[in-house]
């Protein structure tokens, strides 16, 4: 048993689908989040400057006593996961985990046709983190595609409209020329518009999120490591950003995360009039 939080970080907000997929298998979890507001988005930005960026924020989450840390970012993924298992793992035997790795490992067993698809920020897609992580199932064929406009998108709480359709027509279309079977969605935020991702690629299409294969990561190597947290002192939710606007964090927080629920009404079943209907009335 280890009741010290779990650290989670990411550029921004997108980390919070990981957070919240974490926090529903592991209610008794606590977590320590930390988005790098100063720098986000980190999509756009030199794989190098990202790299320098993610291990910062991670030794700061490492001073603060977390029990493990989970890169919910794609970009901060492609940019350290090697290194950061060197620093942290090998180092100090604090477990790393990341988005990439749980979500091909999704997607190889997935696919049927053995046409995966990969979407993410222009970042992730030219580091080739995606092809090199899939280079141990050669039998697949990747297509990969930037969408840098989804981010901007979800932030603006936008999920659909001739806006999006219109992009995602124009990320998706080649994808779906490609005869794809699974699309990963290899970006922290996409989650959150995965039915208009579905809605423009088509049903056919299995979507991947690497949040929730993350979370299934992150549940595996507690219980391998028998660090769980015990079921006695309540758990803590502890979110952070480096910079910019506090209120503006807090109510992205708020909408990744699910609103603060702050009246129940009770009410009594059998409360409303419904007629009476006849076993005729069932039958017909
Ligand atoms: N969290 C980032 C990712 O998963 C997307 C947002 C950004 O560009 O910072 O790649």
């Amino acid at each position: 048993m280890n009741d010290a939080p779990i650290g989670i970080f990411d550029s921004g907000v997108g980390g919070l689908t990981v957070a919240r997929a974490v926090i529903d298998q592991l209610p008794n979890e606590s977590i320590l989040y930390v988005g790098d507001t100063a720098h986000s988005p980190y999509g756009p930005k030199p794989i190098a400057d990202v790299r320098r960026y993610t291990l910062e924020v991670l030794d700061d989450l490492v001073a603060q006593g977390v029990k493990m840390l989970v890169i919910a970012c794609n970009t901060a993924s492609s940019a350290t996961l090697r290194d950061a298992r060197e620093r942290y793992t090998t180092a100090l035997g604090i477990p790393v985990i990341e988005v990439i790795q749980p979500a091909v490992r999704a997607a190889v067993r997935q696919t049927r046709n053995g046409r995966v698809g990969v979407i993410g920020t222009v970042g992730t897609i030219s580091s080739n983190a995606y092809e090199d992580a899939f280079a141990a199932a050669p039998q697949l064929s990747i297509f990969t595609g930037s969408c840098p406009r989804f981010v901007e998108f979800v932030e603006a709480g936008v999920t659909s409209g001739p806006d999006l359709f219109a992009v995602a027509e124009s990320y998706l279309a080649p994808l779906r020329a490609a005869d794809i079977d699974t699309l990963v969605l290899g970006c922290t935020h996409y989650p959150l518009m995965s039915a208009a991702i579905q809605y423009v690629i088509g049903e056919e299409v299995t979507l991947v999120s690497s949040a929730e294969e993350t979370a299934f990561d992150v549940y595996r190597t507690l219980v391998k490591h028998g660090i769980e947290h015990g079921a006695t002192i309540p758990p803590t939710y502890v979110f952070e950003a480096t910079g910019g606007s506090k209120a503006e964090f807090t109510g992205l927080v708020r909408r990744f995360l699910g609103p603060d629920i702050s009246t129940v009404e009770l009410v009594e079943t059998g409360a409303l009039y419904l007629p009476t209907l006849t076993e005729q009335d069932l039958t017909a």
